[in-house]
């Protein structure tokens, strides 16, 4: 008969069967829900409902299966429809009618909202250990070659000039949010539903908190219904890892971007790409990609949970049942895309003479040479004016704003109506005053990154705290285990 089977007379409709079972799907369970009856086997016997002898049987039931399940030679049987009872079907076959009183005061429904918690917490640390890892390539490669200039850009056009370690702590700023959310997360979820039963709570006096203690969980849940409804945590993850993987994706995009010859800024390892099965000559950055096309498939993971939870009533639905392969393909590939871009970061060659070359192109440290007549007096908007008819000269001649001849300095001053800019251009006609040499010098890639010396600016000084910082961050981290 199967557990539920009192009430029913006939078989199941096959096609019934394999429509509504979740075995293929939940058994990456398995582990936490023994967890969660050991707890709740203790539970029992702490309220009087399993004499010692019962629960020492029970508890070595679930530590054997545990062992099984860890080996991989437990067999699930897809007509059990799920992993809560193919567990306690292997635990009868093993104990006999003592594994009965395993489901005392319990539900499937405050089951697996238990054994999904369990999850979250583990899959945290694993995602958290990950989303480290990747911060500590990106910093290692910032100590490298950090120094490094490339012109930064908007719009994806030319603008000013960056440090490399600058670009890549970037990156290392969003990990940290993207760790911060998973912390939060959790947060939340650090709470025991079991207790709750099916919807009502359970019929017997149980020590909710002291299970939740059991199993390292902050404490209880306040509502049944509630707690048996409730994936606000599957939600919440959900839009961590769509979030995390976005800020992956974004480096993947970039990656494949510079790592085409016209910018030839980085090289990906050989081990890291892939080639064409006509082109000779291909190398292709197949795992970026990978990595920007599954972004998308973890943001509909979100949005498919959202749509799941928006026209539930309470309690337990059977459609809650549907959040599980999206939380744990999304878990999936957010610590597979974590793994894969730390490899492959750590595995680039960049080539800072084509970053460098590139960001000698663009003119930028034209704002440079703008910040530069403001020190000297003139209003920005003027400086700025001064400055642009400094790059459309440069433009023409084809040449650096650092290479313009002084008269073209004098004469981008003196068609500015301006009173500080007439005296300006009078300076700049004197070779004495120094003018020119100053600004030639704001025009140089050097000077022009040195300048934006603000908190979070890109100044070599700030890179360098920035990269130490990080760095004492992750290393107190690994003492701290
Ligand atoms: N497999 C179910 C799920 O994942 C377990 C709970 C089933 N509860 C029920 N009353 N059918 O949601």
């Amino acid at each position: 008969m199967r557990m539920w089977g009192g009430r029913f007379t006939g078989q199941t409709d096959p096609l019934i069967a394999e429509a509504t079972r979740s075995i293929e799907i939940d058994q990456v369970l398995a582990l936490d829900d023994l967890d969660g009856s050991i707890a709740h086997v203790r539970g029992l016997e702490r309220a009087g409902l399993l004499t010692a002898a019962e629960s020492r049987t029970l508890v070595q039931g679930l530590e054997s299966l545990r062992e099984e399940v860890r080996a991989g030679t437990l067999a699930w049987d897809p007509a059990l429809e799920d992993v809560h009872l193919n567990l306690e079907a292997a635990l009868t076959a093993r104990l006999g009618p003592v594994a009965g009183k395993l489901h005392t005061g319990r539900s499937r429904n405050d089951q697996v909202a238990l054994d999904l918690r369990l999850w979250l917490r583990r899959t945290v640390r694993e995602l958290d250990a990950s989303l480290v890892e990747l911060e500590r390539t990106l910093v290692d490669r910032a100590e490298r070659e950090g120094e490094a200039i490339l012109p930064g850009m908007t719009h994806v056009q030319p603008a000013q000039p960056v440090l490399l370690g600058h670009h890549l702590l970037a990156y290392v700023e969003m990990l940290e949010r993207d760790r911060g959310r998973l912390a939060d997360c959790w947060r939340r979820a650090d709470r025991s539903p079991l207790g709750a039963g099916a919807l009502a709570g359970a019929g017997f006096a149980l020590d909710r908190e002291a299970t939740a203690a059991d199993l390292g969980l902050a404490g209880v849940t306040a509502n049944s219904l509630d707690a048996v409804s409730d994936r606000d945590f599957a939600v919440e993850f959900l839009a961590a890892a769509a979030l995390g993987m976005t800020h992956l994706s974004r480096l993947a995009e970039e990656l494949v971007w510079w790592s085409n010859p016209a910018f030839g800024w980085v090289t990906l390892a050989d081990a890291h790409a892939t080639g064409s099965s006509m082109m000779p000559n291909k190398k292709n950055p197949d795992p970026c990609e990978l990595v920007r096309g599954r972004t998308a498939r973890v943001a509909g993971h979100l949005a498919a949970m959202l749509g799941i939870l928006k026209g539930l009533p309470l309690a337990y639905q059977r459609d809650l049942q549907e959040d599980k392969a999206p939380l744990f393909d999304a878990a999936g590939v957010w610590r597979s895309s974590l793994r894969v871009m730390a490899a492959v970061v750590g595995g680039l060659t960049f080539d800072v003479g084509r970053m460098r070359e590139a960001a000698l192109r663009g003119h930028v440290t034209a704002t440079s040479v703008a910040d530069a007549l403001v020190e000297r007096g003139l209003p920005f908007r003027a400086a700025h004016h001064v400055a642009g008819r400094l790059v459309a000269d440069a433009e023409q001649r084809g040449c650096r704003l650092d290479d313009l001849e002084t008269a073209s300095y004098a004469a981008a001053l003196g068609a500015e109506d301006d009173e500080d800019a007439r005296r300006l251009a009078a300076e700049a006609d004197d070779e004495r005053s120094g003018l020119v040499a100053a600004l030639r010098e704001a025009a140089t890639l050097e000077a022009a990154v040195r300048r934006p010396a603000v908190t979070g600016g890109t100044a070599p000084e700030r890179v360098r705290e920035a990269i130490a910082s990080a760095r004492r961050r992750l290393d107190e981290e690994a003492t701290a285990g």
